[in-house]
């Protein structure tokens, strides 16, 4: 297997970088999922290649972009026998699955969404003139999980008709079973509520916890979903733009097919085919090296919390490299938990640099906790660590300073 740097410190600052030239240039941007790492060398040499050409007129998605995507998830996850006629490609997953919601829904629909759940599910709900209705998570024992008679009501509630799942889930880091989705699948396909799986995260999984594609349920359960699928998050291209919605129903891929036009988001970026083809085709062992990486960093992101910051309590992380973090009692004495996330996140903004995302964003549900990106060089990520340090410490005792 071939090594690869991730140690590497590549400056990003002045590169109209949204992670980090969008805040004060001494902070440590650890908040939007991006990674700080240079991409797979063959998603480059495919990049150079397309640049090389020199012409960049509107771009046909060819056959082999369809045989890249089905050879991928039949190799590396058992989905087997995907075809391009059951693919649309799109700009991206916001794009992806806001179609799916104008495809499958009508204005007033409720879609469900589990809460605390990735932001940019609100507005395509609100953008599509639904309203959201939550099945809120249960947080016990420091991990997250499905309240199943809570979906089983909000699914039987006639308004609702689609439910947006996030696998594996952002922000809760969870990696949802084959039995979770299973019975996910079970109760909407019984209450007439279409699943709409954004799997983007799919890829990044550690030991223990196999991703299951919706895809790969049972007949009768996928008929009633549609996937949304991408390599941009895995191999850190987001900013190029790529992704595909799957449904195995031609029915449904019709109609998403016609929301997909109606946006206006049906031409894809020359980059994006050579960058998904190279990505699928030749960066596999990247990957492998990069989760890898990934999973030591949460190692040492545990390691260090239990040592110096106990204030602070890292949730398991199944997959994604975003980390949820229980900062609750980080509280000063009496402090109420309402506004503590964005009071908490101001101030590590502005008293130790450093970036985080405010829990809140993510529903009121996401009350006490910030999100951490640990997708960058050791490095980078202790000295990330030490500023949250500061900011506990002079939280608590500003004084201290
Ligand atoms: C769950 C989830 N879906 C979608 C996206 C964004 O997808 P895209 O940039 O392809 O629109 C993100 C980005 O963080 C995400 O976490």
């Amino acid at each position: 297997m071939e090594t690869y740097n991730f140690d590497e410190q590549i400056p990003r600052r002045g590169t109209d970088s949204v992670k980090w030239d969008e805040f004060e240039a001494d902070a440590l941007p650890m908040w939007v999922a991006d990674m700080d790492f240079r991409t797979a060398p063959a998603i480059l040499d495919a990049l150079r290649r397309r640049l090389e050409h020199g012409v960049f007129g509107y771009e046909l998605v060819p056959q082999s972009y369809y045989d890249a995507v089905s050879d991928w998830f039949d190799r590396r996850h058992g989905w087997k026998g995907i075809t391009r006629a059951q693919l649309v490609p799109t700009t991206g997953v916001i794009a992806a699955y806001s179609a799916c919601i104008k495809a499958m829904s009508r204005p007033g629909d409720q879609v469900i969404v589990q809460t605390p759940c990735y932001n940019a599910f609100f507005p395509a709900i609100r953008n599509n003139q639904c309203t959201e209705s939550h099945n809120t998570l249960v947080y016990k024992d420091g991990r997250y999980s499905i309240d199943f008679s809570d979906l089983e009501r909000k699914a039987a509630d006639p308004r609702s008709t689609v439910l947006l799942l996030c696998n594996p889930h952002n922000p809760a880091g969870r990696v949802w079973t084959r039995e979770e989705l299973e019975r996910i699948g079970r109760i909407c396909l019984e209450h007439g509520v279409f699943v709409i799986a954004d799997e983007i995260h799919c890829e990044l999984t550690y030991p223990g916890h196999d991703y299951t594609p919706f895809a790969t349920l049972p007949e009768e359960i996928v008929r009633n979903s549609a996937s949304c699928i991408s390599p941009t998050k895995a191999f850190n291209i987001a900013g190029i733009q790529i992704a595909n919605v799957f449904a195995s129903d031609p029915a449904v891929l019709q109609k998403v097919d016609r929301a997909i036009n109606d946006n206006e988001c049906c031409d894809v970026n020359v980059f994006g085919c050579a960058a998904l083809e190279a990505a699928y085709n030749r960066s596999e062992d990247w990957l492998d090296a990069l989760r890898k990486y990934l999973y030591d960093n949460y190692l040492t992101v545990c390691d260090f919390l239990a040592r110096e910051l106990p204030e602070v309590t890292a949730l398991p992380l199944e997959g994604t490299y975003l980390m949820w973090l229980d900062c609750r009692a980080a509280r000063r004495e009496g402090e109420p938990l309402e506004g503590f996330s964005e009071r908490f996140a101001d101030h590590l903004r502005y008293n130790a640099k450093l970036i985080l995302s405010t829990g809140t964003i993510y529903g009121a549900d996401g009350e006490g906790f910030e999100r951490l990106n640990i997708a960058c060089p050791r490095e980078r990520l202790l000295d990330g660590l030490e500023r949250l340090r500061k900011g506990v410490r002079t939280y608590a005792r500003p004084d201290r300073g």
